[in-house]
C-alpha cells in the first residue's frame, strides 16, 4: 500500500494541515461519544505539531477523550532530555487540560525486557482489537534518514513480524535500548500518518516512494496499514527529490 502524499512548502504549513487533520480524527470520535486512542512519536520533528495542537486546539479538541501512547520511547527516565515521554509532556501536555490517566507513558526506566511485557499488557487491556492485534484510531509515525521508524531498525526487519504488542528495540549506533510497537501493531491502526519533515529525509522518502535502491532494506517500506488510512506528510525539502 502506498501512502497517500501531502506535501506543503514550510514545516509550519505542514504541521498545521495534519492538526487539523488529527482534529478531524478526534472530533469525529467524539462526536459519538467515542475516545481516541493515539500513539505517538518521539524525536524532534513532532514537536512542531505539538506546539500547534497546543496553541490553537487547545480548546478546540475534548483532550478528555484523548487517550495517547507512544509508537516507542527510550530506555530512560521521564526526566531524561532522551525520553519521548518528557519531550511529548514539555511541547503539549503541560499546555493543555488533559486527565493524567489519558497518559500511558512507557516507564523507560525499567528494565526494557520486563517493561515491554508491562506495556503490551496496558494496551492490551485497553484497547479495542481487530485482527487479533491492539486496534489504535491513529499512529503518528516518523522516519529517520536511515529508514527506521518506531525503533525498528533496518538490522532488526524481523521486529516488524513480531507475534508481541511491544518489543525491545536497539539503536544500531548508540546501543541504547528502546522499546517499540511492532509493525502488526502500526499496520493495524485506522490511519497511519507520518510527519516527514526536512531535506534530511529526502534520499530515504525518494528511496521508498520511488521503490529503488533496495528500498525495503528500510522498515518504513514496510508500514502498510491493511485496513485503515495511510498518509505521508511532508514539507518541501523532505519530498524535493521525488
Ligand atoms: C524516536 C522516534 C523515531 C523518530 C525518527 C525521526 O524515538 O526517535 O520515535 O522513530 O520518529 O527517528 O526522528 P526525528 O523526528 O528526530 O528526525
Amino acid at each position: 500500500m502506498e501512502p497517500e502524499l501531502k506535501i506543503y512548502k514550510t514545516q509550519l504549513e505542514v504541521a498545521e494541515k495534519l492538526a487539523s487533520r488529527i482534529y478531524s480524527i478526534v472530533e469525529k470520535n467524539d462526536s459519538k461519544g467515542d475516545k481516541t486512542f493515539i500513539a505517538v512519536s518521539g524525536g524532534n520533528t513532532p514537536k512542531i505539531l505539538f506546539n500547534i495542537l497546543a496553541e490553537e486546539y487547545r480548546e478546540k479538541i475534548n483532550w478528555s477523550n484523548t487517550i495517547f501512547f507512544w509508537v516507542d520511547e527510550r530506555c530512560v527516565p521521564p526526566e531524561d532530555q532522551d525520553s519521548n515521554y518528557g519531550m511529548t509532556k514539555k511541547f503539549l501536555f503541560d499546555k493543555i487540560d488533559i486527565p493524567e490517566e489519558n497518559i500511558h507513558r512507557v516507564k523507560g526506566e525499567n528494565i526494557p525486557e520486563k517493561e515491554a511485557v508491562r506495556y503490551s499488557s496496558e494496551i492490551d487491556e485497553l484497547l479495542k482489537f481487530k485482527n487479533k492485534f491492539p486496534n489504535f484510531d491513529l499512529m503518528i509515525m516518523g522516519i529517520g534518514p536511515d529508514g527506521h521508524t518506531a525503533s525498528i531498525f533496518p538490522n532488526q526487519l524481523e521486529l516488524l513480524r513480531s507475534e508481541h504488542v511491544c518489543v525491545v528495540g536497539v539503536h544500531p549506533q548508540s546501543g541504547q535500548k528502546r522499546v517499540t510497537l511492532t509493525g502488526n501493531v502500526i499496520n493495524n491502526s485506522d490511519n497511519v500518518i507520518f510527519l516527514i519533515i526536512g531535506k534530511d529525509k529526502a534520499e530515504v522518502v525518494a528511496d521508498i516512494i520511488k521503490q529503488r535502491n533496495g528500498f525495503e532494506k528500510y522498515p518504513t517500506a514496510h508500514i502498510a496499514p491493511e485496513n485503515g488510512t495511510y498518509e505521508w506528510y511532508l514539507d518541501e525539502n523532505a519530498a524535493k527529490l521525488l
